[in-house]
């Protein structure tokens, strides 16, 4: 396989940054470069890196970019990843909509929900703490940018070993077991319990693009994105997502994240938990 030259990297962090946000330093050179090297392993059609980023150059369609864009982001995810923000919600907020008329209108969105692991989790919490949740108008809006992460969390399928870690009453509450079988193995496989993916709706979504929603959210999830981002990135999207805040509302970023020397008018609440 052929080296990822500087030039190509070059070209390719600048489709990367224009696109979708995606700030590859020189640093991840290394990494675009073994994801590359994997894609050709499987290519029947592209002989090098400089064949693959010509097709791109010349022919490449929205949905040979969305390829591309699969190649160089990660959509590493689980459920109730970083459980002190669930935590926050369960004492803070879904407290507030116990005593909330019927039909009050409730908006959640998940802003780079990967898989699905991170609004199901949303919906699987929001039933464990409201259990008369059915009187609200509450919705849960999932939005990613990439079709492998979007096509699993329509799916909503997951190994076994993807809950592991729940306590056994929520798998056995909001999981159905499914058995696949591939060749003559078969594995077992869980789908999130119709009760909860009725409360998801899963949409494609270029952070970078205009969005169509108006708002207003109750809470954002903005969790673990905004570090491929750069600062002035992060800046204009955080004050694009205050915007579709009501008064009130929490914007939760991911724990490893920050919001601090950004201009953005939100007051924290606890680490990576803000308020509008
Ligand atoms: C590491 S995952 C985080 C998933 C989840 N929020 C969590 O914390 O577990 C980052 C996700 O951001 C998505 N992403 C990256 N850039 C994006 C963009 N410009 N627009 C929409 N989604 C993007 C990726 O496709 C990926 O699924």
């Amino acid at each position: 396989m052929d080296t990822l030259s500087k030039r190509q990297f070059a070209e390719i962090a600048a489709i990367a940054r224009e696109r979708w946000g995606l700030d590859l330093t020189d640093k991840k050179q290394a990494l675009v470069q073994n994801r590359l090297a994997k894609m050709l392993a499987r290519s029947q059609t592209y002989e090098s890196i400089e064949h693959y980023l010509d097709h791109l150059r010349t022919s490449g369609t929205e949905e040979d970019m969305l390829v591309f864009f699969d190649i160089l982001s990660t959509n590493t995810t689980s459920f109730f990843r970083e459980k002190e923000h669930f935590d926050h919600l369960a004492e803070h907020f879904y407290p507030t909509l116990e005593s909330a008329p019927r039909g009050k209108r409730v908006r959640i969105w998940s802003a780079a929900c990967s898989n699905g692991s991170e609004p199901y989790t949303i919906g699987i919490h929001a039933r464990e703490c409201l259990p008369d949740l059915n009187n609200l108008d509450f919705k849960i809006l999932a939005t990613d940018l990439s079709n492998k992460a979007l096509d699993a969390a329509r799916n909503a399928v997951y190994p076994e070993k993807a809950l592991d870690h729940l306590p056994r009453q929520i798998r056995a509450t909001y999981f159905e077991p499914r058995v696949m079988t591939r060749g003559d193995k078969s594995e077992s496989f869980y789908q999130v319990h119709p009760s909860v993916r009725s409360l998801v709706s899963v949409h494609q979504l270029n952070l970078m693009d205009p969005w169509p929603m108006k708002g207003p959210f109750d809470v954002i999830f903005l969790r673990n994105v905004m570090i491929y981002f750069d600062k002035q990135t992060r800046e204009q999207l955080v004050q694009r997502m205050r915007g579709l805040l009501r008064a009130g509302g929490l914007l939760i970023i991911g724990s490893a994240e920050t919001l601090s020397g950004l201009d953005v008018g939100l007051r924290m609440v606890r680490p990576a938990i803000y308020v509008k």
